[in-house]
This record gives structure tokens, C-alpha cells and sequence, in this order.
């Protein structure tokens, strides 16, 4: 079977086991299609959505010190860049040019499962002289066992899951795949972590329900790619946006709600739901933490903390974490 062919069958399952639940969910993995990627960069550039400016903002400054940590032992070693979730490349390049500055050479592994995000990672990175780059187009967990199997001995290997993609897992799979993570690694190594903060709900909500419509555009995306995908009758007019903070689970959760009584069939999942007005799919969830919250859980996994840096204006913290 042909990659896309599995990819589209996964798809298929997915939707129709996840439309039976209660409440319906769809999972945020399949927001990024071509479409929901450049939508979800035009995310990034709003000035209510302040997570990747800020992490940049951060990189740029503390760059030096995490290349300062991965050299520390040999300033001759060739670190290992794995970066998941790679979005445009561009983070990783702060990091790599301050290694170049420092005289050093790199290698970088990207996972996404958005083509479209690994095609611009890989041109943005094709920039530097002393990088090699490989893209992996692949989940996370499969992605990162790959990657690890060209970890060499002395040469540190430093995972980053930046943009608070953490925060898209729920708690215990975020556990979990920090373990996963951790057990990839050796004690020589480390893991860059980019989560967002609580703050304010005013300034949570429109992060997530902006004033332009970008972000009821990538959510309502998903129905417009299953209705080409898989063969979907969703009247994408009828289902409207929300964004709800949820204090007791500390998250934001994105929502699409049936604007009337309505019947959707799936060709290609072989269902036809019913849709009550006012019900909900659940697509998204953006967990936001305290500082020693993200520390804790880093140690759960088995971590030790080398540094915090927080961006008190937009509420941000990347966390270096030493696999010891
Ligand atoms: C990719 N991820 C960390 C984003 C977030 O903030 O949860 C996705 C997103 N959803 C709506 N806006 C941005």
C-alpha cells in the first residue's frame, strides 16, 4: 500500500471512531493539511497570537547558552539537532547559527507530518554551510526513533519541541512522551521545551478566536478537508468556531458547533452522523502551565532542569532540560 493511501485509510478510522464518541472529537493532527499549515502560519503572525514571537524573542537571546551547554564537554563535538514539529525552520536556525558563530558544524533531523512544513524547513536550513539536513515526514514517536538511530557517541543530540506543541497533548501523553523522548536520548543530551503560559482568559481567547477569522478558518478547515479527502457532505457554513478556556483542566479548547439539526455522511469512513443544533466537536487542545509545572513534568520524565528562561510580557518559558 502506498504511503498516501495508508495515510488516507488512518484518516478514515480515526474520523469515524472519533465522530462516535461523546462528545464527537477530531484530532488536531489533521488540521495541518497544505491549507490548514499556511493557515496556522498566518496564525503565528497575528497580534493576538503571541507564542512564536515571543519563543523567538527568547532564542535569540539565550541561543549562546544553550550552544554553550552542548559544547561544554567537547568543543569539537558535531551536536545533533532533532527538531519535531518543525513548522518553518526558522527557530532552528538561531540555534544553528550560533553554533556557526561559535566555529562549530551541526546536523539536523525535521519531523512533521506536514509536507508543506518539512519542504520549508529543509529550504530555510539549506541556508547554512556547516549543516547537514535530513526531513522525516512522519508522527512524532516514529519520526524521533528514526532520528535516533544517527546519534553518535560524544556527539550531544538536542530534541526541541518548541511552539508549545506540548501543549497539544493531554497530560498523560505529554507524560508519556516526554518519557519517550527521554528514553531516546543518552545522558549527554538535552531537550528544549517551548510551552506557553497560563495568563489572563481575555488575552487566551482571542489568541484563540482572533478578530480576523484566521482561527475559525484553520479549525473550520478540517471539515473542508475531510469533505475532499473523504468524500465529506459537511455544509461548511453550518458549523461555527469557538474557542472555550476550560480553568479547572487548565486549556483552551477549540470547538466546531452545529448551527442547525443537520445529517453529514463520510463516503470514504462508510457513516452518516447526526448532528443536534448547538452540539460540538471537540478539535483542539492547548494546555497552559506554570513554570514548575513544566519543570515537573520534565522530571517525571526522568529530566533534570539546566535552565529556565520566561518572557514575562507575552507569558511564555523555554526550559532546557539535561537528560543527565
Ligand atoms: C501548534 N499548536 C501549539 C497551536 C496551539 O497554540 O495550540 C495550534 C493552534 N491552534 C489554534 N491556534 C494555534
Amino acid at each position: 500500500m502506498l504511503q498516501t493511501d495508508r495515510l488516507v485509510t488512518d484518516f478514515a478510522a480515526d474520523v469515524r471512531r472519533d465522530l462516535a464518541l461523546a462528545p464527537k472529537q477530531l484530532q488536531s493532527k489533521y488540521l495541518y493539511d497544505a491549507l490548514g499549515s499556511s493557515l496556522f502560519e498566518a496564525i503565528c503572525r497575528l497580534p493576538w497570537y503571541r507564542i512564536t514571537r515571543a519563543e523567538r524573542r527568547l532564542l535569540e537571546q539565550r541561543a549562546p547558552d544553550v550552544i554553550a551547554r552542548l559544547t561544554r564537554v567537547s568543543a569539537d563535538a558535531v551536536p545533533l539537532f532533532v527538531e519535531l514539529g518543525c513548522g518553518s525552520g526558522e527557530k532552528l536556525v538561531i540555534l544553528a547559527e550560533a553554533l556557526q558563530t561559535a566555529g562549530g558544524h551541526g546536523r539536523v533531523h525535521l519531523i512533521d507530518i506536514s509536507s508543506q512544513a518539512l519542504e520549508q524547513s529543509e529550504r530555510t536550513l539549506g541556508r547554512l554551510r556547516h549543516f547537514s539536513v535530513v526531513g522525516h515526514r512522519e508522527t512524532y514517536e516514529v519520526g524521533l526513533r528514526h532520528a535516533a538511530e544517527h546519534r553518535e557517541d560524544g556527539n550531544p543530540m538536542l530534541v526541541l519541541l518548541l511552539g508549545s506543541n506540548i501543549g497539544n497533548f493531554d497530560t498523560p501523553a505529554a507524560d508519556g512522551f516526554l518519557g519517550e523522548i527521554r528514553r531516546a536520548l543518552a545522558p549527554e543530551d538535552f531537550l528544549l521545551l517551548g510551552a506557553d503560559l497560563v495568563k489572563p482568559e481575555r488575552d487566551l481567547l482571542i489568541a484563540y478566536d482572533d478578530p480576523l477569522g484566521v482561527t475559525a478558518a484553520f479549525n473550520r478547515n478540517l471539515l473542508v478537508r475531510i469533505n475532499r479527502e473523504l468524500g465529506g457532505s459537511f455544509d461548511i457554513d453550518a458549523f461555527a468556531h469557538r474557542a472555550v478556556w476550560n480553568p479547572a483542566a487548565q486549556r483552551i479548547e477549540m470547538h466546531l458547533e452545529s448551527l442547525a439539526d443537520q445529517a453529514v455522511t463520510i463516503a470514504s469512513a462508510g457513516i452518516t452522523v447526526r448532528f443536534a443544533r448547538g452540539e460540538r466537536i471537540w478539535t483542539e487542545s492547548s494546555y497552559k502551565y506554570d513554570e514548575s509545572q513544566i519543570e515537573q513534568m520534565g522530571i517525571r520524565a526522568g529530566f533534570a532542569v539546566a535552565e529556565q528562561w520566561i518572557d514575562d510580557d507575552a507569558r511564555f518559558a523555554l526550559t532546557l532540560f539535561s537528560a543527565i
